[in-house]
């Protein structure tokens, strides 16, 4: 039975909102941290996915437990999808928001669609599996709200940007609460009750 997982991350926004995703679903998340990897392998994946294999993989090479890796970013339809995969390295960290905005200024109302994606590897001893969600909406004009990272705060669901929800509805609407709610369908198929 699997109710303790590793998280390959040392982004510590996306492991709280691991912890609040799946904590209510009986499961435990340890940091890389605390389960004793110190991991930061070269995320030269092309996807999603394959980003999110190197971590797992790294971490559940190091500590032997069940591990999941989140790669997620920002794909904005005006740009051609960009900054995607490389959404964390788009812009100096807390520069992306600002960043984004000036890219998008011309940019009409009806062309302002984007989309937050993530894939979420499970990776333990026998094997990894992927699992995958998005989160539809489209990049405002300003910034707003201070709940969140990242792109919350340029990113509308609504006439909210995702930094002005509570972290239950920002969780119940996200690309990682989709990604893993799947995973934990998976968890439980495959080990009953967890
Ligand atoms: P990576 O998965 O470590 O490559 O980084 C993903 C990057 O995408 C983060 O550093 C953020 O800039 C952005 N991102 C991913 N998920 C979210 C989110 O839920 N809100 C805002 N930005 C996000």
């Amino acid at each position: 039975m699997t109710n303790k997982l590793v998280m390959a991350t040392n982004n510590a926004n996306k492991l709280r909102e691991a912890r609040e995703i799946l904590s209510p679903l009986g499961i435990e998340v340890l940091s890389q941290r605390e389960a004793g990897a110190d991991c930061d392998p070269d995320e030269n994946g092309s996807t999603f996915a394959e980003n999110a294999i190197i971590k797992a993989k790294a971490v559940f090479e190091a500590v032997g437990l069940p591990t999941i890796a989140d790669d997620s970013g920002l794909c904005v339809d005006a740009l051609g999808g960009r900054p995607g995969v490389h959404s964390a390295r788009y812009a100096p960290k807390g520069g992306e928001c600002d960043k984004l905005l000036g890219e998008m200024k011309d940019v009409p109302d009806d062309k302002r669609g984007a989309a937050f994606r993530c894939t979420v590897c499970f990776m333990d001893a026998s094997g990894h599996s992927e699992f995958t969600g998005s989160c539809e909406g489209a990049i405002g004009y300003e910034k707003r709200g201070s709940n969140g990272f990242g792109y919350d705060p340029v990113f509308m669901v609504g006439d909210r940007t995702m930094a002005e929800l509570s972290a239950d509805e920002k969780n119940s609407i996200s690309h990682r609460g989709a990604a893993l709610r799947e995973l934990y369908r998976f968890l439980k198929e495959r080990n009953g009750d967890i």
